[in-house]
């Protein structure tokens, strides 16, 4: 199919993929009301078309931690994304380096710390709250001695939220790996190229606690059973005293919440409710986003994430606050659907698209993007 837009590779994503890990990647949790929020108030959200004001020349780039980047975007974590296509998170890091972005490895991925650091870069490493702290610390020293530049900690995943449509997927549920064999079969492109040249299909970083034989049913049940639900704010010291690099705190929708992670000296935080797969009815990143802006603006890099799907949506998020984006979604439909090709072409139509959303509102420069640029104002 001809790719023009990212939406036609969610489209080519869902024709490539065994059902049970399209709807793993495209769905949410309950309703899914909150994932439909994302998306409907991001583009919600009215641009104000500005004309003749000199913008022949548009910079993209921009800093964010310390180190320049080519576009205020970064691969968000996302689980497993190695089942997405052959190791999957080598190829999406390639195209993240060659479009001077970062990519965020995932606690929970198939290649290991080692092996997408080799490629990455700038490489960050995402961290959930894990029962076994010693483990955590073990996963910490190892992205440490990797190279990692930023470490983000997802904190609201105490608990998995209720993701139904992964029981009806066969991603969970009564005959899970039956159901998925069967979906393989009817997806041979896929199986050939990951299913049988992917292997290993084992969680990289947590082979030292799941053994060789890990699978996605380990995946499943290890999610379940080792996130961490008496994890407080001041559990967060030890983290700080462990990774002395910039520390991004994943998963704020609340402005007190931001003041608390300002309070324990992070870097940056995520604006985020874990794209929708978290608890359902909850405010859309873009509703909470000003808020927390306002609030903590000036203490620490605001980042965002949650319906971000072009490069219109990257400039409406950064006009809301963000400094800098989080993909997810968009990046793994990419990924499916044509591999390290598929990232490369997101990335350069995000960029196309951002030019032009900053060339028709005025603005040349990422840091002269504030809400001068929305058409309304905030509600
Ligand atoms: C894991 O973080 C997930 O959202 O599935």
């Amino acid at each position: 199919m001809i790719i023009s837009s990212a939406s036609d590779f969610r489209e080519a994503a869902r024709r490539r993929l065994p059902r049970f890990l399209f709807d793993y990647a495209d769905g949410g949790a309950y309703a899914e009301v909150t994932l439909r929020r994302n998306v409907a108030d991001l583009a919600g959200i009215a641009l104000r078309q500005r004309v003749l004001k000199d913008v022949a020349t548009i910079d993209l780039s921009t800093s964010l931690f310390g180190r320049q980047v080519g576009l205020p975007v970064a691969l968000g974590p996302v689980g497993i994304s190695g089942m997405y296509a052959r190791r999957g998170e080598i190829q999406a890091a390639r195209a993240a380096k060659a479009a001077g972005i970062p990519a965020c490895l995932s606690t929970v991925s198939i290649c290991s710390i080692e092996e997408v650091a080799q490629v990455a870069d700038p490489f960050w490493f995402q961290l959930y709250v894990i029962r076994d702290r010693a483990f955590m610390k073990d996963l910490i020293a190892r992205a440490k001695a990797a190279g990692a530049s930023a470490m983000v900690f997802t904190v609201d995943m105490p608990v998995p939220g209720a993701r139904y449509r992964d029981a009806h997927s066969g991603m969970s549920g009564p005959n899970a790996p039956l159901r998925r064999m069967l979906q393989a079969i009817g997806k041979p492109a896929w199986s050939w190229d990951v299913g049988l040249r992917g292997r290993p299909h084992t969680l990289g970083n947590l082979l030292p606690v799941l053994g060789k034989d890990s699978g996605l049913n380990d995946y499943m049940g290890w999610l379940g059973a080792n996130f961490d639900p008496s994890i407080q704010w001041k559990d967060l010291d030890w983290i700080r005293a462990e990774w002395d690099g910039p520390l991004i705190i994943k998963g704020i929708l609340d402005p007190e919440d931001a003041r608390e992670a300002a309070a324990i000296g992070a870097n940056g935080i995520v604006v985020s409710n874990h794209g929708g797969r978290q608890l359902d009815g909850v405010l859309s990143s873009a509703r909470a986003l000003p808020a927390i802006d306002d609030a903590v603006g000036d203490a620490l890099t605001v980042l965002a994430d949650g319906g971000v799907r072009n490069g219109l949506d990257v400039v409406r998020m950064l006009a809301l606050g963000a400094k800098g984006v989080l993909l997810g979604r968009a990046w793994v439909y990419a990924l499916a659907a044509q591999g390290e090709t598929g990232v490369a072409k997101l990335l350069e139509l995000i960029a196309k698209e951002m030019t032009v959303a900053m060339t028709l509102t005025g603005v040349n420069r990422i840091d002269a993007i504030d809400r001068s640029i929305l058409a309304e104002p905030i509600k």
